[in-house]
């Protein structure tokens, strides 16, 4: 899979896309991180890629010609989703639907946006993280690329499952532990230690079941609806 994104700021981003999961899965030939930044892009000497907007107001906006020209720079482009908090809300369901695409390309707003312009020609999808607004799109970007990146087959090692995740069967996962099995005088819950897989997964699902109900009803509303 290919991921470009497209960002003032591709030092915000190199770092994390080269560690971890993300790091290891582009070692591995499973993703292609291609960063391109609309500075480059830009035909002034001053390199301006923001304005003031129109009709006033506090804020900058990206320029439509250095992101328009970054995007037709790319050889392919595949899906072109902005990151912005004026988005869909990104969940599981938008993570797998997005590994199922070859090529993904992300847009970083920054400031008070991306003219709008860009936004009506280019782009297939806007997606928001929360309901909270981010200095610029980049943050989104990486949470975007790390949650679909972890669902390519082969990106996770045998060790880590996105199979056992929450949201992946529609509720939230039961907690874990690991060693040692008595620290600070708390035990770990003792089926765990008990080898005995079929009672394990039992209380798996009614942890995970409980945790859902308790912690996020709306989830189960929306697996009624299903
Ligand atoms: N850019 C600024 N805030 C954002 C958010 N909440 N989600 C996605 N992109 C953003």
């Amino acid at each position: 899979m290919i991921f470009n994104i497209v960002t003032l700021f591709p030092g915000f981003l190199r770092e994390p896309l080269e560690m971890s999961v993300l790091g290891r899965a582009s070692r591995a030939g499973t993703v292609e991180w291609r960063l391109v930044d609309p500075r480059d892009f830009t035909q002034d000497r001053h390199r301006t890629a923001d304005d003031e907007p129109f009709g006033g107001g506090s804020g900058m906006v990206m320029k439509a010609g250095p992101v328009w020209r970054a995007v037709e720079s790319l050889p392919e482009r595949g899906r072109v989703v902005s990151l912005t908090p004026r988005g869909r809300p990104f969940d599981h369901e938008a993570a797998v639907r997005l590994s199922l695409e070859p090529v993904v390309t992300l847009l970083c707003g920054r400031y008070k946006g991306i003219d709008e312009r860009v936004t009506e020609s280019m782009v297939n999808e806007e997606l928001s993280i929360g309901d909270y607004v981010l200095s610029g799109g980049e943050p989104a970007a990486l949470v975007v690329a790390d949650a679909v990146v972890r669902l390519l087959p082969g990106a996770l090692g045998d060790h880590d499952s996105a199979a056992t995740d929450s949201f992946y069967d529609g509720g939230l996962s039961a907690p874990a532990y690991t060693r040692p099995r008595e620290f600070q005088s708390l035990e770990v819950p003792e089926v765990l230690t008990s080898g005995h897989h079929s009672a394990v997964a039992r209380w798996r699902a009614r942890e995970s079941d409980r945790a859902t109900r308790n912690r996020r009803p709306d989830l189960l509303d929306l697996n009624a609806a299903d």
